[in-house]
């Protein structure tokens, strides 16, 4: 069984543990058992984690918009209320940390709550550049033997990714050599919006904009429903990544789950023309990922905005799958959506002969409910979750490397180990964010 077989397949046993490790907490329904917890952007997609959070102790709310707070407070009513989220991780006897806020915080918020040795669910994407999660990772690799994190990809709990990768792991298409993912949301937006009123009472648009360079407040940037409004602001290079942080996050998971890869060794990429305000809709970007212990070297690809993957045959019409992955091994195809699969053997010798189901007792566990995988290894360090900040940080990385190739336009050599584009000095500048005087990303 290989590393991330073991994660998956220990973290499951590992949840009904009779005896726990000395160092770990009480039984499930102690008192002392329930993890103190900050909540920080309490609306909107934080609402999603209300259920899976009332078991704990939310001690802390933080949202920069006060209006907020009254709904907030009828769930956790016992709860400190914060505007500023550097001002809520200061707060006394916290164990864990969920960030529900826009893009352009959640690297900053991780490396604040990881740096006071605070448990971590973060919302996707971890980091909207590079440096950003080369730091997040890097910090929590020092503390992983203590603190859980798990990215908000909680698709991943779907049974279908297990499927998937067990398809791919076991050989039923034959030598893996390539995969791609796809996702065809398309927000087009001109640049940023113009000036336009004041900010209600009680928001508090200077922290919103935190460490983002300044720009004036429009009611634009939150227009959208709860859990929608993203949409409203992720397209912004100073607010998101766009497609990448969106949707993107959760499919390219799907395909990351399944191909065992680290950091790429290159990534070219290419799109429409070049938005200083927005990133692009429409675009492509390709990674040379080197071998590992059961497969040789893969191309990964990733399309957006209506670029796509050529489709192995006429008859699969994967722009009929508007968020999904594809496969390519020696002897055929997997193809996939977020809840299922099909298989397309290929090539005369493609009978399926080389390719043995795995037996019932040999099939990945179910992960359960991802929050509560978080929330479990708070509780015992010696389970893991799917989406750490090793796997998720990795996979973000790779995506965010290909916008820079995107924007220098040309092939990048890239040095994992030391974070460096070996043939390209421009775009090591990109790798980068400039924040406003203030704001500390590793603070
Ligand atoms: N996992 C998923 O499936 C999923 C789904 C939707 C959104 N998301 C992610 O959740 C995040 C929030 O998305 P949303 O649509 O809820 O956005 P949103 O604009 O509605 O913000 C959510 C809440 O956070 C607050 N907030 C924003 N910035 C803050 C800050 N710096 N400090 C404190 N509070 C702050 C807002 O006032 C709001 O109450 C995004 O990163 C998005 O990618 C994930």
């Amino acid at each position: 069984m290989d590393r991330r077989e073991f994660i998956k397949t220990a973290a499951v046993a590992g949840a009904g543990l009779l005896v726990l490790p000395s160092g770990v907490r009480g039984g499930e329904n102690a008192p002392s058992n329930k993890l103190n917890v900050a909540l920080i952007g309490v609306w909107g997609r934080g609402l999603a984690h209300y259920d899976s959070l009332s078991g704990e102790n939310v001690v802390a709310l933080c949202d920069v918009n006060e209006k907020r707070f009254p709904d907030a407070l009828k769930r956790f009513p016992n709860a400190k209320t914060y505007v500023d989220w550097r001002k809520c991780l200061d707060q006394k006897g916290l164990d864990a940390v969920v960030g529900c806020t826009a893009d352009h915080t959640h690297a900053f918020i991780a490396n604040w709550a990881l740096n006071r040795d605070l448990h971590v669910y973060i919302e996707k994407p971890l980091a909207i550049a590079v440096e950003e999660a080369r730091v997040v990772r890097a910090n929590w690799l020092k503390k992983k033997a203590k603190l859980a994190t798990q990215v908000g990809m909680q698709r991943h709990a779907m049974q279908n990714f297990n499927r998937v990768r067990e398809l791919v792991r076991d050989g039923a298409i034959g030598q893996l050599t390539a995969a791609y993912a796809w996702g065809d949301r398309q927000i087009r937006r001109p640049g940023y919006l113009p000036a336009e009123g004041q900010p209600p009472e009680g928001f508090h648009f200077d922290l919103w904009l935190g460490p983002s360079p300044d720009h004036p407040y429009n009611p634009g940037y939150f227009s959208g429903g709860p859990g929608m409004n993203c949409l409203s602001w992720n397209m912004y290079w100073d607010f998101g990544v766009g497609q990448i942080g969106d949707m993107g996050s959760h499919t390219m998971d799907l395909l990351w789950n399944a191909v065992d890869a680290g950091l790429p060794t290159s990534a070219e990429a290419k799109g429409e023309k070049f938005n200083p305000d927005v990133t692009p809709v429409e675009c492509e970007s390709h990674f040379d990922h080197p071998a590992n212990d059961w497969r040789g070297p893969i191309r990964v690809g990733w399309y957006q905005g209506g670029a796509m993957p050529a489709s192995p045959k006429p008859y699969v019409d994967l722009k009929r799958i508007d968020h999904g992955a594809m496969f390519k091994g020696t002897k055929g195809y997997v193809i996939a959506d977020f809840g299922s699969r099909i298989l397309l053997p290929f090539g005369d010798d493609s009978d399926l002969t080389y390719y043995k189901v795995r037996a019932k007792d040999a099939v990945l566990p179910p992960l359960g409910h991802f929050q509560k995988q978080w929330i479990d290894a708070c509780k015992n360090p010696s389970l893991k979750t799917a989406c750490d900040f090793e796997y998720s940080g990795n996979m973000i990385e790779q995506l965010l490397l290909g916008l820079v190739a995107y924007r220098v336009g040309k092939k990048l050599e890239y040095d994992g180990a030391t974070g460096r584009v070996t043939n390209c000095p421009e775009a090591n500048e990109l790798l980068f964010r400039k924040y406003r005087p203030g704001w500390t990303l590793n603070g």
